[in-house]
C-alpha cells in the first residue's frame, strides 16, 4: 500500500485530469476516511495510503478506492455493449462518469465490459479495467461457464434439447459448438449453458435446431448468479469473494 497524493488518487479513480482533481480537494468537494469517519481535506499534495477499500468522498458521492475496478450491471434490454452505438443507446451511460473515465495506459480508457449482450438481451454483465483479467475471461481456451435463460417462440422438445447437447454447426465455423449443458425448464423456457461466446450464439444455436429466441436472461457466469437485489440497470462492486466463484480461481 503505497502513499499516494490526494490527487492522484483522485485521478486513478476517474474524477479528471490532476489539475481537476487538485481543484476539486482545494474547493473543499473532497473528504476522506481515515479510520475515523469522513474528514474535510483541503490539500491536494497530502499523501494518504492507497489502501483497498478506503472510502472518499468526491462532491456528496461516496466513493471507496480501487486500484482496479470490477463492477457487476444488471443489463436491461435496450441498451448497446458499445461505446459508439448504432441505434440504441451505449451501456456504458449507466454507469458513473468516474467509471468511464478511469485512466489507462491503451487509448480506450474506462471500465470495459467482458464480453457483449445483444441490444434485447438482459442479465448479468461484468466490467473492469484490468486487461489480463478480461483477456483470460473471453478467451475460449478458459472455458467460464455462462448460463442463458431462453425463452423460445416454438415449445421446446427433447429432440431439440439433445441436438444442442451434441452440437449443431453455425455458419462461421466448421466445428459443431455444443452446450456445456441444457435444460427444458418450461414448454417455452430453456435453460443453456455454454462456454463459448461467439457472435449471436444463443439465438443462432436455437435458429439450428428450427425454434426461434423471443427472450434471452443471462443468469450466471462461472459460480456466481446474477444477484437478486440487483435491479435492471443498477451495477455494484464486486467482491473478492465474488470474483472467485466468477473465475473460478
Ligand atoms: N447469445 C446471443 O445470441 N446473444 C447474446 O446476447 C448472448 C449470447
Amino acid at each position: 500500500m503505497a502513499p499516494m497524493q490526494l490527487q492522484d488518487i483522485l485521478y486513478s479513480q476517474g474524477f479528471g485530469t490532476r489539475r481537476i482533481c487538485a481543484g476539486l480537494i482545494q474547493q473543499g468537494h473532497v473528504q476522506v476516511d481515515l479510520g475515523a469517519g469522513l474528514v474535510d481535506c483541503d490539500d491536494p499534495l497530502e499523501e494518504v495510503d492507497a489502501h483497498e477499500g478506503r472510502m472518499y468522498s468526491v462532491q456528496g458521492v461516496r466513493w471507496p478506492y480501487h486500484a482496479k475496478a470490477y463492477v457487476l450491471l444488471h443489463k436491461p434490454a435496450g441498451y448497446e455493449c458499445s461505446h459508439k452505438p448504432s441505434s440504441w443507446p451505449s451501456l456504458y451511460t449507466l454507469l458513473p462518469p468516474a467509471l468511464r473515465q478511469r485512466p489507462q495506459k491503451s487509448a480506450v480508457q474506462g471500465v470495459q465490459a467482458v464480453g457483449r449482450l445483444d441490444q434485447d438481451t438482459t442479465g448479468m454483465l461484468v466490467l473492469t479495467d484490468d486487461g489480463p483479467l478480461i483477456h483470460r475471461m473471453s478467451s475460449p481456451r478458459h472455458h467460464v461457464p455462462k448460463v442463458y435463460e431462453v425463452t423460445t417462440d416454438d415449445p421446446l422438445d427433447a429432440k431439440q434439447v439433445q441436438r444442442l447437447l451434441d452440437g449443431v454447426v453455425l455458419d462461421d465455423s466448421p466445428k459443431p459448438v455444443r452446450a456445456a449443458a441444457c435444460e427444458a425448464v418450461a414448454e417455452y423456457h430453456l435453460r443453456l449453458t455454454l462456454t463459448e461466446g461467439k457472435y449471436h450464439q444463443v439465438k443462432r444455436m436455437l435458429a439450428a435446431v428450427g425454434n426461434k429466441v423471443v427472450g434471452l436472461h443471462r443468469s450466471q457466469i462461472g459460480e456466481m448468479p446474477l444477484p437478486e437485489d440487483l435491479q435492471p440497470g443498477q451495477w455494484r462492486w464486486i467482491t473478492d469473494e465474488e470474483m472467485k466463484r466468477l473465475t473460478g480461481k
